[in-house]
C-alpha cells in the first residue's frame, strides 16, 4: 500500500508501550499520530524513534500562541523529521502565515485544526463565535487555505461540504472513524473508513479500533483492503 490513508493514533500510556505497538505495524500500511498526552509523557525522543523506524509521523500538538512562538515550535517539530504537524486555525491569519513561513511548502505538511469535534453549537456561541459549527469549519478552513496551509483536520461529517469549497489537493484529515460494527467509544458522530473516503477525506485518524483490537494488524489489513476497493477507479 504505497499511499497509506490510515493514521493510527498512538494514544498509549508511555514510550515503551507505544514503541512495542509500533513494532507490530509496518510503515507501508499506516502512518502514526503522536498527540499531546504521549508527547508530554515521552518527549521528542518518541517522535525521533518512530521516524527512525521509517514511519510518517503526524505530530498532533495543535499549536495556538503568538505568531513568533508558533513559528519556533513549528521549526522545532520540522527538525524532528515529522511528516505532518498542525496549528489551531483560530490562532488567526498572522499566526497561520508565520507557521507556514516557518515550515515552507514541502515537508512537514502543515494543516489547521478547525472546530474541535467535541464542541457543540452552544459551546461555540458561549466562546463568542457567530454561526454554527459547519459555517465555522468552512470559514476557518478558508483562513488556512489563504495562509498557504495544505489542509485541515475536521470531522468526516464535514468532508463533503469542505470538498465543495476547496480544491482536491486541499487535504482533509478526519478523526471519528469507526469500522462498521465496532463501538463508538466517546466519539459522537462517526463514519466508517469507506464512507469517509467517499465523502472526500484524504487521511483517516483511528485510535482505539486499532490500538485496542485483539489483532491490530488484521483490523488494519481489513480497513486497507476496503479502502483500496473504494479508491480503485474501477469500483
Ligand atoms: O480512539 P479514536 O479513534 O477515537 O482516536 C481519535 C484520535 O483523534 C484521538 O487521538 C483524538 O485525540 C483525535 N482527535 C479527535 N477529534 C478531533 C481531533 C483529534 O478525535 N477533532
Amino acid at each position: 500500500m504505497a499511499d497509506a490513508r490510515v493514521i493510527v493514533a498512538l494514544d498509549l500510556p508511555d514510550a515503551a508501550t507505544a514503541l512495542q505497538f509500533a513494532d507490530r505495524l509496518a510503515p507501508e500500511k499506516c502512518r502514526l499520530k503522536v498527540g499531546k498526552a504521549l508527547f508530554t509523557q515521552a518527549g521528542p525522543d518518541i517522535v525521533k524513534c518512530l521516524v527512525d523506524k521509517g514511519f510518517d509521523v503526524f505530530l498532533d500538538l495543535k499549536y495556538h500562541d503568538i505568531p513568533n512562538t508558533v513559528a519556533a515550535a513549528c521549526r522545532a517539530a520540522a527538525d524532528l523529521g515529522v511528516w505532518m504537524l498542525n496549528v489551531h486555525a483560530a490562532g488567526g491569519r498572522d499566526m497561520l502565515l508565520a507557521a507556514h513561513e516557518a515550515v515552507g511548502d514541502q515537508t512537514p505538511l502543515l494543516i489547521g485544526v478547525t472546530v474541535l469535534t467535541s464542541l457543540h453549537d452552544d459551546d461555540l456561541q458561549a466562546i463568542g463565535f457567530a454561526g454554527d459549527s459547519a459555517e465555522q469549519v468552512v470559514r476557518l478552513a478558508g483562513l488556512c487555505a489563504e495562509a498557504g496551509l495544505q489542509g485541515v483536520v475536521a470531522s468526516a461529517q464535514e468532508s463533503a461540504r469542505l470538498r465543495q469549497h476547496f480544491p482536491r489537493d486541499f487535504m482533509l484529515v478526519t478523526p471519528g472513524i469507526r469500522p462498521a460494527g465496532s463501538g463508538a467509544d466517546d466519539q459522537a458522530r462517526t463514519m466508517t473508513p469507506t464512507e469517509a473516503i467517499r465523502a472526500g477525506s484524504d487521511y483517516l485518524v483511528m485510535g482505539r479500533p486499532i490500538t485496542r483490537a485483539a489483532d491490530p494488524v488484521a483490523v488494519l489489513d481489513e480497513i486497507n483492503q476496503a479502502l483500496h476497493q473504494a479508491i480503485s477507479p474501477n469500483h
